[in-house]
């Protein structure tokens, strides 16, 4: 059926392509009439490919909406369910809000209008914006101390080294340089806290030439070998990042994943670019998607929530600094890291918008 001539006014028409809320119009033999742009990406399916298919050929089989269609239907009533899981034909899962509401049409009888609000991608953005709001309150606070304990450790420091000018006895001179060393390890840990503050000098650079970079990295400190697979997108524009910082973020992430490899580890180098993708609330035309997943034990639950936090560390020997380093670093580039884990599936995404100016 021509969308255009049911649907009368263009005006009307242009509001309801334009709606972010996947708008859909069944027949009452659950058959679909219609589906606005925002449905066609909510199930990425064309309208040709999609009108006349059934609800359960749309969604799979079986599912929640058809359920909620059928009942709109045979009650006359309106109805909305909430936090509805899909697993769509292609296997994808989304979750989603729904409101059925059955109409008459003149010469068709009843149909249905379904609308649908993907909650999964806001509960992502919500997600998102509390990182990026963690990362930056914990940023400012770690700064802050930091540069509170420089200061007195600089006269500390200083004080200890004319001491040891006024000392003759050796044995003594032991506990100034004792001191001396100690203020030296604390300044040092502190000029890691601090992190990479240098503003970025931005350059268009392949992302891959950063990952092949990165993969002989560790492969040279990785004698025992380590299976590290690439599958990316050639097509990818360059995205504008210095690449140094950019090494060392990624580098942070696959070094913890070998850390947590055992012997049949596997690491997968993923890049894919995302249209119309948001990083926190925003939304930008284009994305670089990298993720770095790795097949170990995962990430140990009690600090899931805090990895991105200085100095939390599930390793005896770990500094803590890793990841909270390496998101400073993307979120630098207008990026984020996102990082989700279970035991056999560990994947850190990083986010790094590829249209400069965020425009
Ligand atoms: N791929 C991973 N698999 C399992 N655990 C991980 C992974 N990446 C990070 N972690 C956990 O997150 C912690 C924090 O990492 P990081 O900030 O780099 O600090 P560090 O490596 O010094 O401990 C690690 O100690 C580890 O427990
Ligand atoms: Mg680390």
């Amino acid at each position: 059926m021509d969308n255009k001539d049911t649907y009368g006014n263009a005006a009307a028409k242009r509001i309801i392509e334009n709606l972010n809320v996947a708008t859909l119009l069944f027949d009452d033999q659950l058959h679909l009439e219609y589906i606005n742009p925002a449905g066609e990406m909510l199930f990425a399916i064309s309208a040709r490919q999609a009108n006349g298919l059934t609800s359960d050929e749309l969604f799979g089989h079986p599912n929640a909406l058809s359920d909620a269609l059928v009942k709109a239907h045979d009650e006359s009533h309106a109805l909305t369910e909430r936090e509805i899981e899909l697993t769509l034909p292609d296997h994808r899962t989304v979750t989603v809000d729904c409101t059925v509401t059955p109409i008459t049409e003149p010469q068709k009888g009843q149909m249905l209008l379904l609308e649908l609000q993907q909650i999964d991608r806001q509960l992502r953005i919500l997600r998102e914006e509390n990182l990026i709001a963690q990362h930056d309150a914990t940023h400012a606070v770690v700064r802050g101390l930091a540069h509170e304990i420089n200061n007195p450790l600089g006269g500390l420091r200083g004080a200890a080294q004319l001491l040891e000018k006024e000392l003759d006895d050796e044995a003594l001179k032991e506990y100034t340089s004792v001191i001396i060393g100690e203020a030296d390890r604390l300044r040092n840990l502190l000029s890691r806290l601090l992190g990479p503050y240098a503003r970025p000098q931005l350059r268009r650079t392949n992302i891959h030439e950063i990952l092949e970079r990165v993969r002989v990295l560790v492969l040279a400190e990785t004698p025992q070998g380590i299976n590290i697979k690439r599958d990316y997108d050639p097509s990818i524009p360059e995205p504008w990042i210095e690449a140094d910082q950019m090494i060392q973020a990624v580098l942070n992430i696959v070094r913890n994943a070998i850390q947590a490899l055992g012997e049949n580890g596997v690491i997968t180098l993923r890049t894919r670019a995302k249209r119309q993708f948001t990083i926190g609330a925003r939304r930008h035309k284009l994305v670089l998607c990298l993720e770095i997943i790795d097949n170990g034990p995962g990430i140990p639950p009690d600090i899931v929530e805090k990895i991105f936090y200085p100095m939390i560390s599930g390793r005896a020997e770990g500094t803590g600094l890793g990841l909270s380093i390496a998101q400073t670093l993307v979120h630098q580039h207008g990026g984020l890291i996102e990082c989700e884990s279970r035991p056999g599936c560990t994947t850190f995404t990083l986010l790094l918008p590829l249209d400069r100016n965020n425009d």
